[in-house]
């Protein structure tokens, strides 16, 4: 059989990886697919990099590799919406297959894409757009096919994680971690997509997508990053016996959808409290298999590698067995579930963590006690530390039970008016990710 002819478009860590990996394991690779992967071109818009190319003709055209008539699968590895989009539609036009690493690209402008794929008869693989080297796509795609999924959760932003991780571990700054996150190759080009919760966003989509048979919607996700966690907060979490973890979540009740990212008080002897570092791990939980965890490296250079490898190594059997592609990724109708609203989020149902300033005088607690009874929400554990002199205020650190977000913003609202309430209350939420 004559060789996969493969075209490379973006030689960043993603891109050398891929590279590494199709060179070091070329020969498994040509035998658990049936044929040899050759790479036939190499495209990066910027200055020829450092990489070893070998004799693989190399273009700052990447719109060449799309046009080049020896080239069977596009991989598109530059990252970010626009040119990718072009390319990519440029690839499918002329009959390419397609394989992506770019989550920004399918969360924002998949359902084009995908119609453009489906009426080509070509494949658009993103199994490296989510989480790494953890092959989540496949395990909803395939491996979970017969469920109903109830809901999925997990870290999957690994530049948040590892910065989170590292606050908490080592007691270090925020800023400084997230350089090194950069160095290490797990961070964006554009690290406030790492740490504002949009990556994670991008990601959550794509999962939703697949899990409830919904179209793509990035508008209507609820997203909040890092930025605002504390190290006191971290601290006291950890007191109550949690950890902040970063998260996406997306829940299906009987009202809607829930799609939201955002950091959460996780139980210290939960499964994903132990993933640290840039590690990525999602739960997915399904009628008839409960609850399962994924869990593994989700940034950096060959794990991003391994996935898209994975893809391209489908594809190749695809094609040697001929006939259409009949696990086209999200190639299928709305589902039942898919019709359903995404909910905003302050109909979204958690537990909540609140740290208050208060004047450290009789009476403060039961009027936050009142605030929160008249709105129906119980204290499930409190703390109040000790007042240091020459300091009026006190924090006093709540958990509550799973409340409507709606009625807790009241709350807060209410707590913030009071005389003997200093600043605004912290609040974030807390996931127990044990319920059906
Ligand atoms: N910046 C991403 C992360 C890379 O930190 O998770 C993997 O998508």
């Amino acid at each position: 059989m004559l060789p996969l002819r493969i075209g490379l478009c973006g030689l960043g860590t993603v891109g050398r990886g891929t590279l590494e990996v199709l060179r070091r394991n070329a020969g498994m690779l040509a035998q658990r697919c049936g044929r040899e992967l050759e790479v036939v071109q190499i495209g990066a818009r910027s200055a020829r990099p450092e990489a070893d190319l070998g004799a693989i003709p190399f273009t700052h055209d990447i719109f060449a590799i799309a046009a080049n008539p020896a080239v069977d699968v596009l991989v598109e590895l530059i990252g970010g919406v626009e040119p990718a989009r072009e390319l990519v539609l440029t690839a499918i036009a002329n009959g390419k297959q397609v394989v992506t690493a770019n989550k920004a690209l399918i969360a924002g402008c998949g359902d084009e894409l995908f119609a453009a794929a489906r009426a080509r008869g070509v494949t658009l693989a993103y199994e490296a757009a989510v989480a790494g080297g953890i092959p989540i796509i496949k395990a909803l795609r395939e491996g979970l096919a017969a469920n109903r999924i109830r809901w999925l959760a997990g870290i999957i932003n690994g530049t948040s994680n590892f910065i989170l991780s590292e606050m908490r571990d080592k007691g270090r700054e925020f800023a400084d971690v997230l350089v090194e996150a950069q160095l290490l190759g797990y961070a964006e080009a554009d690290p406030t997509l790492d740490v504002e919760g949009i990556d994670a966003a991008h990601k959550l989509v794509i999962l939703a997508a697949l899990a409830f048979g919904m179209p793509l919607r990035l508008d209507a996700v609820h997203i909040e990053g890092i930025t605002r966690i504390q190290p006191e907060d971290v601290r006291y979490a950890g007191d109550l016996g949690y950890r902040i973890k970063h998260l996406g979540i997306a829940r299906r009740n009987d009202r809607g959808i829930e799609l939201r990212v955002h950091p959460a008080l996780v139980p210290e002897r939960s499964l994903v409290a132990q993933v640290h570092g840039a590690l990525n791990a999602v739960m997915v939980r399904g009628d008839a298999v409960g609850g399962t965890l994924y869990c593994g490296p989700g940034a950096g250079a060959e794990p991003t590698a391994s996935a898209v490898i994975a893809d391209i190594l489908d594809i190749a059997r695809r094609l040697n067995g001929g006939g259409r592609d009949a696990m086209h990724p999200l190639g299928f109708d709305l589902a039942e579930d898919g019709a359903l609203p995404v909910l905003a989020i302050d109909d979204a149902e958690t537990a909540h963590y609140l740290r208050v300033s208060a004047l450290d005088r009789p009476g403060v607690l039961s009027q936050l006690a009142q605030i929160l009874s008249a709105r129906g929400i119980s204290i499930e554990a409190i703390i109040q530390k000790e007042p240091v002199p020459g300091q009026d205020h006190v924090p006093l650190i709540l958990l509550t039970n799973r409340t409507r977000e709606r009625e807790v913003r009241a709350a807060i609202a209410a707590i913030e008016q009071l005389e003997s309430v200093a600043g605004p209350v912290v609040h974030l939420r807390k996931e127990a990710l044990d319920e059906v």
